[in-house]
């Protein structure tokens, strides 16, 4: 009998998730400030080290392996030995110099929680510690290894680091390890028909509760992908590294942190995106008033068109002559940039494939960028930079120092890089101009790429906007040098693409490509023609709401001057759009549905709404209780007209004015594939 009831109780433990997991022992437990989210570590019979994430006690996270292997040194996999504890707090606020928000709140309860190897002979143990912050709406952990006798270096091979999410959920997510680095359509599946992601992934489980995982942080360190090994359990696969391991530090040393956003809707997903910043270091370049945010028109979209070209010769866009005219039309209209591609040497033939043809200091004959740059400035305008790589990225770091002094020293104080190549296709060489090995845009060594560029940009005040770049993890935190990247598909895809972006695409990347930070989609094609004519999948009034939506401190203007000139009244909210926000609202939204943003301007009393819709038509009554209550506006509205429709009717816009306050509602009515922008002007 009494063995019957044991065999029974077996039974019963091993339903409840395991019978290795039953045993279980608590080593540590952790609770956000406002007792939301509960993180406790544990390890097992054999020592292997577990995390676990409860919100209102309910399981978010379900025991989620920790742990490392390495090169040479003994894995982090099991024998774990626990040694202590220590734990502290913050509630602290700090300012952005220019962001979606000029204060962010800090406020988290921390662990470090320090282990050591049990049996690690003939090797001598490994010590190390685990560190979490623990948010309301997230937290953050990662690994850090001390300074120790006997290992000056670790190689990491892997992460056994897991995120094993309990409740069924649906996943938005681009496939990680591609050719076309993160410029893929989002895929919108169960959870459990993940393959490998790129970060951030975007999660909604049965009971609505939403939750995003990516990293903060990323310094000298390969980019985390999220692998699906079982069920809805995910795996942390570091980026390849081109040589060996895909990481190689010495110690003392510190991992990116891990995070994790948990939010009851999709709205307060968004606005729990402060963690990815608060988990980054301070500014550490002091005085950045030099970085300056701001609104561009380009010699571009003609290249993208194929009518004009990056390459000399008839088709050649960057011409002193075509370049004089659009600084002209952006001093006509308050553009402070102007962005030039092709002016360099090196495009001509298949610029992909001769990247070391790029010259970052000689112009073609036909550009004569010291004259442009000073008829320019004499107007308000400066030249926007533009450093395409193609990949050889060697070749790069040896002229960036001179590129950079030259672009200063004309006054040019924004660029553009540009990394072209199929993902694990980088050119790193050594100092003779050898292969060393092919490195990936997310790799060790792009991320420490990326922050030379920084680096060297900062001390010749510049600012970058990097394209085909790695992913953004809050780094322009501590680098507010770092003004946007692409590392998404944006507009070009609506010139070329096929297919062009669904209808769908800005409702997706709202709730996961921009959890991570500003990108330069390259909003504002009011003409909705890519090339050949191929119709742009957006009514006009969507294109003006990007603006609003899609944050970026630089935003482009991206049609052609002289598209902007055919619809001068839609291009006035372009004209009157800012880019440097006081605070932000998120006021509805569904991953991959809808948005309904209101942002701040930081230089007046004014507020901006943007709102886009995927293929459906939605109407819906928001609130304005978010403007000043005090005060009095004139909302000057875009919105779509009662017949306009993505494919039918693009072009359907009514532009109107209504006086509101923040007492009244504004009944909204957005078309299939459609959007809308509103300016509130204080009186
Ligand atoms: C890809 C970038 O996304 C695009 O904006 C640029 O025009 C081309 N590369 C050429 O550098
Ligand atoms: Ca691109």
């Amino acid at each position: 009998m009494k063995r019957v009831l044991i065999a029974m109780l077996a039974v019963v433990m091993m339903g409840l998730g395991g019978f290795a997991e039953a045993k279980l022992r608590k080593v540590a437990e952790l609770d956000s400030p406002g007792r939301i989210l509960k993180v406790a570590l544990l390890l097992n019979h054999d020592g292997r080290l577990f995390y676990r994430v409860r919100r209102f006690g309910a399981p978010v996270l379900e025991n989620s392996q920790l742990g490392l292997r390495f090169d040479h040194a003994k894995a982090l996999d099991r024998n774990i030995k626990f040694i202590d504890a220590n734990r502290s707090a913050l509630a602290q606020t700090w300012e952005l110099p220019w962001g979606e928000s000029r204060e962010v709140q800090n406020h988290y309860q921390a662990l470090v929680a320090n282990f050591s190897q049990a049996r690690p002979e003939p090797q001598p143990a490994l010590r190390f510690s685990v560190e979490f912050r623990v948010y309301d709406d997230g937290l953050g952990f990662r690994y850090l290894f001390p300074k120790q006798a006997g290992t000056p270096q670790l190689a990491i091979d892997s992460e056994l680091t897991e995120f094993n999410i309990k409740p069924k959920a649906q996943a938005w997510w681009i496939p990680a390890g591609e050719w076309n680095r993160y410029e893929y359509l989002y895929n919108h599946t169960s959870l459990s028909e993940l393959g490998q992601a790129h970060t951030p992934a975007t999660f909604r489980t049965e009971q609505g509760l939403h939750l995003a995982i990516h990293e903060a942080a990323l310094v000298d360190y390969a980019s985390m992908w999220l692998r699906r090994t079982a069920g809805q359990r995910l795996r942390a696969q570091l980026a390849p590294g081109g040589i060996t391991a895909s990481v190689v530090r010495s110690l003392p040393f510190n991992t990116p942190w891990r995070t994790l956003q948990v939010a009851d809707s999709a709205a307060k997903l968004y606005e729990s995106s402060n963690l990815i910043l608060n988990l980054n270091e301070p500014n550490k370049l002091g005085d950045v008033s030099w970085v300056k945010p701001a609104k561009y028109l380009g010699v571009w979209w003609s290249l993208h068109l194929d009518t004009e070209t990056w390459s000399t010769g008839d088709k050649h866009g960057a011409t002193t002559e075509k370049t004089k005219a659009v600084i002209d039309f952006a001093a006509l209209h308050g553009f402070r940039g102007v962005l030039v591609e092709g002016w360099n040497k090196g495009w001509d033939g298949d610029w992909f494939a001769n990247g070391w043809n790029f010259s970052f200091t000689q112009a073609t004959p036909n550009f004569d960028i010291e004259a442009l740059s000073r008829y320019g400035l004499a107007k308000g305008v400066h030249l926007v930079g533009h450093h395409e790589t193609a990949c050889a990225v060697s070749h790069y770091e040896r002229q960036m120092e001179d590129a950079f002094a030259l672009y200063q020293r004309l006054g040019i104080d924004q660029v553009k890089t540009g990394y072209v190549c199929d993902a694990g296709q980088i050119e790193r060489q050594d100092r003779q101009g050898e292969l060393v090995s092919r490195e990936w845009h997310d790799g060790q060594w792009m991320s420490g790429h990326h922050l030379r560029v920084l680096e060297a940009a900062a001390r010749h005040k510049i600012a970058i906007n990097a394209h085909e770049p790695i992913k953004d993890t809050g780094l322009r935190r501590t680098y507010p040098n770092w003004l946007a990247r692409e590392g998404a598909r944006g507009m070009e895809y609506n010139a070329w693409g096929d297919p062009p972006n669904p209808p769908e695409h800005e409702a997706n990347l709202f709730f996961t490509r921009m959890l991570s930070g500003p990108m330069d989609f390259t909003p504002g094609v009011l003409s909705l023609k890519g090339r050949g004519g191929q119709a742009i999948l957006s009514t006009v009034a969507k294109q003006l709401a990007l603006y609003v939506v899609l944050y970026s401190p630089i935003q482009m203007a991206a049609d052609l001057p002289e598209n902007y000139a055919r619809y001068p009244k839609a291009f006035q909210f372009i004209k009157d759009v800012p880019v440097d926000w006081q605070q932000t609202r998120v006021l509805a939204g569904e991953i991959g549905d809808f948005v309904v943003i209101a942002r701040q301007d930081r230089g007046s009393d004014n507020w901006y709404l943007g709102a886009v819709s995927d293929e459906l038509g939605r109407t819906m009554s928001i609130s304005l209780s978010f403007l000043d209550p005090s005060k009095r506006y004139v909302a000057q509205i875009y919105r779509d007209a009662e017949d306009a429709h993505f494919l039918r009717n693009p072009h359907a816009i009514v532009i109107e004015q209504k006086a509101l306050t923040a007492n009244d509602a504004l009944a909204i009515r957005l078309a299939p594939g459609g959007g809308l922008a509103v300016r509130f002007v204080a009186l």
